[in-house]
C-alpha cells in the first residue's frame, strides 16, 4: 500500500479541510487570552444585547444541587455605571496606579446577585459562572474583570437589587497587553507591570500538582 494512502484517501472522500480545520477558538487559546482587564476601549460601547449574549452561559452551566440560585443585573453606559464605577476597587496590589487610568473605566457590568445568599453552594457556583462568562466574552472579542472588591450594601441601595450581591464582572473592549510569567510556588504571586504590559504569574503545572 502507498505510504499514507488511507490519509490521502480520507482526503479524497472527505475532503481535507475536515479533517485538519479548527473550528473556533481553542480552550487554551481563550484561558490565556483571558485575562483580568482594568482599562477599556471608551470608543467600543457594550450594549444590554452583549451582556445578555454573556449571561446566556448560565442556562447551560452545572449548578450544585441544580439549584441555580445566581441572578444578574446588566448594567450599560447609560443605565448606571457610573454607580457601579464608585463603588468598586481594582488592582489591590499596584495602589501607586490608581487603576482604572482616566478615560479608560469599565462602563459595562454584570452585577451577580445570589438569592442564597453567600452559601458553599452558591459561592461556588459563583466561581463558574463568572469564568464561563468570562470566557464567552473573550470568544466575543470582549475582555473582563471579576470584582469582589465592591461596597455591597451602596450597590444594592443603587440599584433596588431584591438580593445580595455577591460579585460584580466588568466588560469591554480591553486597551492593555499582557504576558503569563511561570512562577515556582514560593515565588511572588503579585502581579506587576512594566513598559505598558502586565504580568501575571502563575505557578507551573509541576508545582501544583501533589
Ligand atoms: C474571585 C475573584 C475576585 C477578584 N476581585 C478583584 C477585585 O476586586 N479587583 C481587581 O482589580 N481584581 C480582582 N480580581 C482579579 C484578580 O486580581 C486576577 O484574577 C489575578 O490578578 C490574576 O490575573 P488573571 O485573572 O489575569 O489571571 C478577582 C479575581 C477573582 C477570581
Amino acid at each position: 500500500m502507498a505510504d499514507n494512502y488511507l490519509e490521502k484517501r480520507y482526503d479524497e472522500v472527505f475532503g481535507k479541510k475536515t479533517v485538519t480545520k479548527k473550528v473556533g477558538h481553542t480552550l487554551d487559546e481563550l484561558l490565556t487570552r483571558n485575562r483580568s482587564t482594568r482599562g477599556y476601549k471608551k470608543e467600543f460601547v457594550v450594549s444590554e444585547e452583549l451582556l445578555k449574549q454573556i449571561v446566556s452561559v448560565n442556562t447551560k452551566i452545572g449548578s450544585g444541587c441544580n439549584r441555580q440560585v445566581l441572578r444578574f443585573k446588566l448594567v450599560t453606559r447609560d443605565t448606571g455605571a457610573d454607580k457601579v464605577l464608585e463603588n468598586i476597587k481594582m488592582g489591590a496590589a499596584l495602589p501607586e496606579l490608581h487603576l482604572p487610568f482616566p478615560g479608560t473605566e469599565p462602563e459595562a457590568f454584570i452585577i451577580v446577585c445570589s438569592v442564597a445568599g453567600d452559601d458553599k453552594l452558591a459561592l461556588i457556583d459563583l466561581g463558574m459562572s463568572l469564568q464561563t462568562m468570562s470566557l464567552r466574552a473573550v470568544e466575543m472579542g470582549l475582555n473582563t474583570l471579576i470584582v469582589g472588591a465592591f461596597n455591597k450594601v451602596k450597590i444594592r441601595e443603587a440599584f433596588s437589587l431584591p438580593y445580595e450581591p455577591v460579585a460584580i464582572l466588568c466588560v469591554g473592549k480591553g486597551n492593555e497587553k499582557f504576558e503569563l510569567v511561570p512562577i515556582h510556588e514560593g515565588e511572588s504571586h503579585a502581579y506587576y507591570r512594566n513598559n505598558g504590559i502586565h504580568y501575571v504569574p502563575k505557578v507551573v503545572l509541576d508545582d501544583i500538582i501533589l
